[in-house]
């Protein structure tokens, strides 16, 4: 079969790119990067421990909420709703699809693993290595047009590590109190809502198919203020992954105590 890119009405380049940039960088550190957040992600969602911290109430984004049985005592602050189904099964599990999800699906992170993983192509003007593209018309891949119901999802996710970040002002003495992780989870709900506000979806649905903008003009200054963060969607999708990275292995650091959390004030 022929490639793609060797088809009729293609130019006869046979070279697999004539680039001579270093085109391969951008794919690679894709690449590492989003298999450092996977490795990481994999561990601390098995490693069902170290993510709450009862003295200053703070809890690790990646176990908020926190729905299970299994969750330690003043995690849950939505419930129980699943019971403890051992150590395969931790509370991430439960949430974790929806996060998940929503980032696979996102338009942005699509075209970044395409690239770093499928190499599908891995950067313009460079040949893909593979003979069939068929888009995301088929199973699996058609399943990426769900991603507007995964914004639905991600938008009380967003709201619950809000109220994270509402409780994490608590002091020893149980009244007022900011630490720096407090100030670390308030940076990294910053940085998921600008995200999640940032998606392509969100900006369809605020300001989409409108015929006449000057009939709506709320929906226009709010799609206004959401079309200025989509176009920095790609920034926002990394800053926002090392940033709950970094607040969950903050959090998990201070409740396993191998690090004492500063205080700024009580
Ligand atoms: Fe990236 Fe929706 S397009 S989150």
């Amino acid at each position: 079969m022929t490639a793609p890119t060797q088809g009729p009405g293609r130019a006869r380049i046979h070279a697999r790119t004539l680039r001579t940039d270093r085109w391969w960088l951008p794919p690679l550190l894709t690449f590492l990067g989003l298999s450092a957040f996977v490795i990481y992600g994999v561990i601390r969602a098995f490693m069902n421990q170290w993510y709450w911290v009862g003295e200053y109430q703070y809890l690790a984004p990646f176990y908020s909420p926190c729905l299970s049985e299994a969750c330690v005592p003043g995690s849950s602050h939505w419930g129980r709703w699943f019971p403890d189904l051992g150590f395969l099964v931790t509370p991430p599990l439960f949430v974790l699809p929806f996060v998940l999800g929503f980032r696979l699906t996102c338009y942005y992170y699509r075209k970044a693993y395409y690239r770093a993983f499928w190499l599908s192509p891995p950067a313009c003007a460079v040949a893909e290595p593979h003979r069939r593209y068929t888009g995301e018309r088929r199973f699996p891949l058609i399943l990426q047009n769900a991603h507007r119901y995964f914004f639905y999802a991600a938008i009380p996710i967003a709201a619950v590590l809000t109220y994270d970040v509402v409780i994490a002002f608590h002091g020893r003495d149980g009244g007022f109190g900011i630490g720096l992780g407090t100030l670390v989870l308030l940076a990294n709900v910053v940085l998921i809502w600008a995200y999640t506000l940032s998606c392509h979806s969100c900006r369809h649905i605020v300001g989409g198919r409108l015929t006449h903008f000057s009939r709506h003009p709320v929906r226009y200054w709010m799609w206004t203020r959401i079309s200025w963060l989509n176009a920095r969607h790609m920034p926002l999708a990394w800053l926002s992954l090392f940033s709950v990275a970094l607040a969950d292995l903050y959090v998990m650091l201070v409740a396993s105590g191998a690090l004492a959390d500063p205080r700024l004030f009580n």
